[in-house]
């Protein structure tokens, strides 16, 4: 890996103005096989520019003359408090950008009080980035092979005082990553998922070759529902399931008890032709009813995504590659400074669109449009 290019900036510039100047800078900041492994997708990139295509087509309608004073963004996520809908998603490898990696994500979501979901790959330990949050957090935990990998990762978390379990199923198998594969990306030593140190990895079997490398290779070890049943009885900590898109499988994970799901297609990195997310999510929230806990992520960029994922059913959203792109730029300043231009957008959108709570945001403040009716 060559070395990244500029140093860290220490303040803000003007021309840092809103999420996505960050990606375009990033590139300044990281070696170009780095910078490819974060922005790509999977394949051709269609469900990555899906999720942002979608967001534009939606429209908003305004309101005039609303008295929005003592407006605010609090609400309350399984019986938590929370200051704003937007939170930090599970990123891996954040050491790739950053020296501190996601110790200092989670500095930054800590000052601005946001939600952090700590990836099951993160490359700090998961104890080191709970003892930087003071506030909500969350833990991703990716099954393992054995049960007694994943038993040992839930007792860690839950020992590190995480208050939720956000389990990752749509990515049993890596999407093709072809723009990391152009760009000769591959994982530096000194850059580790440090919390599967020690736990029994076990290797693809040698198969011949009437054997499927999919099947009975990767897809053998992968979880099942059976795993969700089982890992619900080891917790009494709350299980969130991300990467849910198809409103039956919405219902499944209701009707076994479990707490919510992330409507997602893992930012268009695992099966390159699924729908945007927020595509999917009308119908998703239409199979739940309204008190089902629905969190979005994909695309999100800017506060009227936001506010476009909560009026069609969300009840928060997370942002993934923005973090990442922040943390390469101004290291946990620029992501506390991303996440405060999310959240004052966000401000700004409901105070024209008239809404001083976020229970003020249902469809009637979206401009009426076949793009928000799930048909993408
Ligand atoms: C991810 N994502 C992810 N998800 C997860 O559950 N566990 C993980 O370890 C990771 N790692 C990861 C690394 C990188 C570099 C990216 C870009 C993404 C997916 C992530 O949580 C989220 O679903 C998407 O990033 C959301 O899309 P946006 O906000 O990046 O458009």
């Amino acid at each position: 890996m060559k070395p990244a290019k500029r140093p860290k900036l220490t303040r803000i510039p003007p021309e840092l103005a809103c999420v996505s100047d960050y990606e375009h800078l990033a590139k300044d900041f990281v070696p170009h096989s780095v910078y490819e492994y974060i922005a790509g997708g999977g394949a051709d990139d269609i469900s990555l520019h899906s999720n942002r295509r979608a967001f534009d087509r939606i429209e908003l309608f305004s309101r005039v003359l609303s008295d929005c004073t003592g407006g605010t963004t609090a609400l309350s996520l399984l019986d938590e408090p929370f200051r704003h809908p937007v939170l930090l998603a599970p990123v891996a490898y954040q050491k790739l950008v950053h020296p501190d990696g996601e110790r200092a994500t989670a500095q930054a979501a800590d000052a601005l009080q946001a939600g952090f979901i700590a990836s099951t790959m993160a490359s700090v330990s998961l104890e080191a980035i709970a003892a930087e949050l003071s506030g909500n957090k969350w833990f991703q935990l990716y099954v393992q092979d054995s049960r007694e990998g994943t038993l040992s990762l839930l007792r860690r978390a839950e020992a590190a005082g995480y208050t939720a379990l956000v389990v990752t199923v749509d990515a049993p198998i890596n999407g093709l990553r072809n723009r990391a594969q152009r760009a000769g990306f591959a994982l530096p030593q000194q850059v580790q998922a440090v919390n599967l140190g020690g736990l029994p990895q076990s290797s693809p079997p040698s198969l011949g070759a009437e054997h499927s490398i999919v099947f009975q290779g990767l897809m053998a070890s992968a979880p099942t529902w059976a795993d969700l049943v089982w890992l619900r009885r080891q917790t009494a900590l709350p299980i969130i399931v991300k990467g849910i898109l198809h409103p039956a499988d919405a219902v499944r994970v209701a009707d076994m008890g479990l707490a919510g799901v992330v409507v997602s297609n893992h930012g268009g990195r695992t099966l390159d032709g699924l729908p945007a997310s927020i595509s999917a999510l009308p119908a998703v929230r239409a199979a739940l009813g309204p008190d089902f806990l629905v969190l979005l992520d994909g695309g999100i960029r800017r506060g009227t995504d936001v506010f476009k994922a909560l009026a069609l059913g969300a009840n928060a959203v997370l942002v993934g590659r923005p973090q990442v792109y922040a943390l390469a730029v101004a290291g946990a300043l620029g992501v506390a400074h991303m996440l405060r231009l999310l959240r004052e957008e966000l401000e700004v959108t409901m105070a024209l669109t008239g809404c001083p709570t976020l229970a003020h945001i249902t469809m009637d403040a979206l401009y009426p449009s076949e793009a928000w009716t799930g048909l993408d």
